[in-house]
């Protein structure tokens, strides 16, 4: 399969669907032809994206999900609803995504930062792993950032209690991002399910700084106004997403960080397995699930031993 082969009869489910990033997937997907489920809270600019799709996808289908991430009832919504309505997913793209200036918490009396950036990808992802795991082949695609190597896990301090700083409470997202992908990856060995970490690389031209302090949200505008080769336009960034999600040469690639297109080393921190599984059971506690999702599911390989 080359970069224009066709994507007739894959289902794609992507959030952030409204704008950037994940607004250029979701054209450049449904021009080969996928179908797609685009999620996010602005019905109108959803409602234009998903008629976008409807027109370049031929025989696909095309569906709007409103819903708002930083609510857990919202995110358990809406894997209801959409399998409710779909019998197979295959391709699950976690890209909505935020950048706070100031600390807020979410109606769960969670740090949003961390609630949008990493819980609703942890939690719309469980919701929907034994929809994936019988529609295998498929992927789970989670948008990362090169930011995450300026951050720590710090446990003691994962909701910016302390100190809040917004781009530091972003980094420490993103490093979540990683650490979630590689311990999935793991716990989804043997059923034809892959996860990947995506860096887009810096895309200033996208809405991503619009809550960012006033330095960042300059920076952004300096660098979208006067490109440098370290910038890119939204196709190109949207490029790494689009390979992650579709590339038939990373079909059987797991637990992969891709980063400006290429399958290439995360941070130290990122590969650390003790802070991996705590965070995946800190974050069971903040969603309300068991944290042994996929692990009783796991067929056991047999290796003749
Ligand atoms: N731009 C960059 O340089 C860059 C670099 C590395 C990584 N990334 C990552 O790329 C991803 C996409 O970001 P972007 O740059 O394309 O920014 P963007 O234009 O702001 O897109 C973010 C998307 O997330 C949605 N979203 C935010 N909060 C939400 C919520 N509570 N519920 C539902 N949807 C919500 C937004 O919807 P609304 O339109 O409703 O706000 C929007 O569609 C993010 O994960 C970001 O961290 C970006």
């Amino acid at each position: 399969m080359t970069s224009s082969d066709s994507l007739d009869g894959t289902v794609v489910l992507l959030t952030g669907g409204t704008s950037g990033l994940g607004a250029e997937t979701a054209r450049t997907l449904a021009d080969r032809g996928a179908s797609l489920a685009v999620v996010g809270r602005d019905r109108a600019r959803g409602e234009d994206v998903a008629a976008d799709v409807a027109e370049r996808n031929g025989d696909g289908w095309s569906e709007f999900y409103r819903a708002d991430l930083a609510s857990q009832a919202s995110v358990r919504r809406l894997a209801a609803r959409f399998r409710d309505r779909h019998d197979r997913l295959d391709v699950l793209v976690n890209n909505a995504g935020i950048h706070r200036s100031r600390r807020t918490e979410t109606d769960d009396g969670v740090e949003s930062t961390l609630a949008v950036n990493h819980l609703a990808p942890y939690l719309l992802t469980h919701d929907l792993a034994d929809l994936l795991v019988d529609s295998a082949p498929a992927r789970v695609v989670t948008v990362s950032s090169g930011i995450h190597t300026r951050a720590s896990m710090e446990f003691s301090n994962l909701q910016s209690e302390r100190d809040y700083d917004g781009m530091q409470a972003y980094a420490r997202s993103k490093l979540a991002n990683l650490l979630f992908t590689y311990e999935l990856a793991d716990r989804l060995g043997g059923t034809g399910v892959v996860a990947t970490a995506v860096n887009p690389g810096f895309v200033p031209s996208t809405g991503l700084t619009r809550e960012a302090s006033l330095r960042t949200r300059l920076l952004f505008g300096a660098f979208k106004r006067l490109p440098l080769p370290f910038t890119k336009d939204v196709k190109a960034g949207a490029e790494t997403l689009i390979r992650a999600a579709v590339d038939p040469d990373l079909a059987d690639v797991t637990g992969a960080y891709l980063s400006d297109g290429e399958v290439t080393e995360s941070s130290d921190a990122s590969y650390d397995e003790v802070a991996r599984r705590r965070l995946w059971d800190v974050s069971a506690g903040l969603v309300g699930v068991s944290p042994d999702w996929r692990l009783e599911d796991s067929p056991t390989v047999e290796t003749g031993d």
